[in-house]
């Protein structure tokens, strides 16, 4: 897919205020705070995010951590369930160094003060869906994410050594050579652009549900880092492996709530309005398949009934462990009057997570010298064509911590890193809301869980008709630069999509019902492939 390499804006660097630091990382979620601590201990850092630091995927997440931290638990079984819920392409040794060096990261959070959920003194393991033992650590109940976001906070900005900037939106990577040098920010309060120029830096932004009109995704998950790597020439694979998550709050005006697999875990199950247990005759494992399976079916369901949405009846827990438990989805829940045990809580699957990204090695460094990668942006190997639950905190924890420790190559430093010329802006009048909104239609309709290459086309066709005036366009403003994010990454993901000739995981092809053994490969896509 030739798509033309240049920068979103065209600004005179010398003229943009400078900040200089040994290590760089870009987005404040488990991965980029976990990648700070790591990089302070050898130096300065300066840690930016475009929101305040607590918004992030990271803080919504709910159900935990997988680790084989349990007295029934192994590491092998872990990596056992991981390599079997990804579908065939999950890189062993990336699954075994995330299941071992998991184990230790989960340790020192808890030595850090993060206060996982104990009964009896001794920490509690829910189940999640392919998991072959509860292995899922929690914190306050079904706020785990938060928990984790605020003591690794807190120990950021205890941190001597880490600079702290919210509210700076990364607009493109400083990049010459293929040699990282920093970036370009927006201060999103002041419309001021900073420039930060570091020996290392980390790109930790999060993911992308925002592509889509239904996701788990906070507003801030807008595709940013995956198309600035992809713009500074670094190389992305697998992006056709977004992963629908089965059970998200469905009521109109209600946001798109994620209601925990760990609901399911604890005995919550499937019926559609009928009341019918239907996921039995989908799938051995019923509720607790792996999540793509779960995902398929209810779709499935859902066009066989022509329903909009099945149930998760939790009618049969006990209300303490209800109450206990998931106290942030009985309290939401409650807001639109969906009575917890009592009432089933109406569900549908929306986009939550992207397997897919920047290629990094196992120490999370791209093929763009002194840029790394780490959490949801980064590929490594260790999720295939389906993650298994709770495996992306953990990712994250792992990969961050080895960003971190990364040293600057011998050609990294402060020198001429430049933005390159963009094509002169079209001073075009564009509605970036109708934008945003067309696009999260098109990729709903024809990028969800079922494709072929009929719609694939037409999107892309699309996709790039809109991208020839929206690219184009220097914004000066974020809505306006995600907007230009989340369409290049939307190409990308549909170009591959239509590449992958099979069905496989999180990818489904209703023109290519099968998976095929040619396709037991990654998916690579970079600037200048050839169309
Ligand atoms: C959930 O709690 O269901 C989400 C956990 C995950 O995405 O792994």
């Amino acid at each position: 897919m030739p798509m033309q390499e240049r920068f979103l804006v065209d600004v005179n660097l010398s003229t943009v205020p400078l900040f200089k630091t040994r290590c760089l990382v870009i987005g404040s979620g488990i991965a980029g705070l976990s990648a700070a601590l790591a990089a302070a201990a050898r130096g300065q850092v300066i840690l930016a995010a475009k929101s305040d630091f607590m918004e992030s995927n990271t803080a919504y997440a709910q159900g935990g951590v997988a680790a084989a931290l349990g007295d029934d638990d192994e590491v092998d079984l872990h990596i056992e369930d991981t390599l079997k819920a990804g579908g065939g392409l999950c890189d062993p040794a990336a699954v075994r160094l995330l299941a071992v060096e998991g184990r230790k990261r989960c340790l020192e959070l808890i030595d850090l003060g993060v206060e996982f959920d104990r009964v009896d003194g001794k920490i509690s393991f829910t189940r999640e869906g392919a998991h072959s033992r509860r292995r899922v650590i929690h914190a306050d109940g079904d706020a785990t994410g938060r928990a984790i976001s605020r003591t690794l906070l807190q120990a950021v900005r205890n941190h001597p050594n880490i600079l702290g900037l919210e509210n700076q939106f990364a607009i493109d990577l400083l990049h010459e050579n293929g040699n990282c040098r920093g970036a370009l920010f927006l201060d999103t309060r002041y419309g001021r652009y900073t420039r930060v120029e570091a020996g290392v830096t980390v790109m930790a932004s999060g993911g992308l549900g925002q592509i889509f009109r239904e996701t788990t995704n906070p507003a801030v998950a807008t595709a940013d880092g995956y198309a600035m790597c992809f713009r500074a020439g670094a190389e992305l694979c697998d992006m056709e492996f977004i992963q629908f998550h089965p059970t998200t709050l469905y009521l109109a005006g209600a946001p798109r709530f994620l209601i925990s697999e760990a609901v399911r875990g604890e005995g919550g199950f499937l019926i559609n309005r009928a009341g019918e247990r239907f996921m039995k005759r989908y799938s051995e494992a019923a509720e607790l398949s792996p999540r793509d399976v779960v995902s398929q079916s209810i779709f499935k369901e859902l066009a066989a009934t022509g329903d909009t949405c099945v149930y998760l009846d939790v009618s049969r827990l006990d209300p303490e462990l209800v109450a206990r438990r998931f106290p942030t989805i009985l309290s939401v829940c409650a807001d639109y009057g969906v009575n917890l045990p009592r009432d089933p809580i109406p569900v549908r699957p929306a986009a939550h997570y992207m397997m897919g990204g920047v290629v990094t090695d196992m120490n999370a460094a791209t093929r763009v010298r002194n840029l790394y990668a780490a959490g949801e942006v980064a590929f490594t190997g260790v999720h295939g064509a389906n993650r298994l639950a709770s495996n992306s905190l953990l990712e994250g924890l792992v990969f961050g911590h080895r960003a971190g420790k990364a040293e600057p190559g011998a050609d990294a430093g402060f020198g001429p890193a430049a933005l390159r010329k963009r094509l002169p802006a079209h001073g075009t009048r564009l509605d970036i809301d109708d934008i945003t909104r067309s696009l999260k239609s098109l990729t709903w309709r024809n990028l969800g869980a079922y494709r072929n290459a009929a719609a694939l086309s037409e999107t892309i066709e699309k996709l790039k008709a809109w991208s020839s005036y929206v690219l184009a366009e220097e914004f000066h403003m974020r809505p306006g630069f995600e907007a230009q994010n989340m369409l290049t990454t939307a190409r990308l993901m549909v170009e591959s999509a239509l590449r992958r000739n099979e069905s496989r995981g999180a990818h489904q092809r209703t023109d290519f019902p099968e998976t095929s053994a040619a396709w037991a490969r990654h998916n690579l896509i970079s600037l200048n492939d050839p169309e």
